[in-house]
């Protein structure tokens, strides 16, 4: 099975999965490439989401989008979800019981993913992986979490809210490339280290 594929199978889980809470609205499940080496992850959707059944299409999106262009990089080149799929009534936080509940679904479509870098956009993605995290502390940071490369960030929202907070998230997007190349970098290191060595074993047998 493609990736692709497995991922249309878990969404097809989640809309079978009536014991999932907010019933109510439409499922927002994700988009992007399934190849990304970056996955987006916020909150939960808002109304322009609801109503388009997509991901960060709202004035959020909207700066996303502009976030990802001012790196050089296309929003169809990453992986964009949410921890929750649903849109919380009147656009509240979402509870940890909800959160709990999607879980289990967002943890395999990150595995289906597997992208280099997870960016949790805001507070409530942040804590999902780091849960002492405060994000005013810790965005812009690179965080390593059951094996996952995590860079939190701020909340587009936030950033649409507070210049100075926009600044901080503009800047942190610009090291994203930045930390993908050191990333890919050391990778190339580690594996002349492992060549290295494997040749060290080859003299040493014959
Ligand atoms: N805010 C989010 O956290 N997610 C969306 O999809 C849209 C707005």
């Amino acid at each position: 099975m493609t990736k692709s594929d497995e991922l249309r199978v878990l969404e097809l889980e989640v809309v079978g999965d009536k014991m999932l809470p907010l019933q109510g609205a439409n499922l927002v499940f994700g988009e992007g490439d399934v190849e990304a080496k970056v996955m987006c992850i916020g909150e939960a959707p808002g109304l322009r989401e609801d109503q388009q059944g997509r991901p960060f299409v709202g004035r959020s999106g909207q700066l996303l989008d502009k976030l990802l262009g001012s790196i050089g990089w296309e929003r169809g080149s990453v992986y964009i979800t949410n921890i929750v799929k649903r849109r919380p009534p009147e656009n509240r936080d979402p509870l940890p019981e909800e959160i709990a509940a999607y879980k289990p679904y967002l943890t395999r479509q990150i595995n289906i993913v597997n992208p280099k870098i997870i960016v949790p956009l805001g507070r409530f993605a942040m804590n999902y992986f780091l849960p002492e995290g405060k994000i005013s502390r810790d965005q812009g940071r690179m965080f390593h979490v059951e094996g996952r490369h995590v860079y939190p960030v701020f909340h587009p929202a936030a950033a649409l809210r507070s210049t100075e907070t926009l600044r901080q998230l503009e800047e942190s997007f610009k090291r994203l490339p930045v930390e993908l190349e050191r990333m890919a970098s050391s990778l190339v290191a580690h594996n002349s280290v492992h060549a290295q060595k494997s040749e060290d074993m080859q003299d040493h047998l014959f």
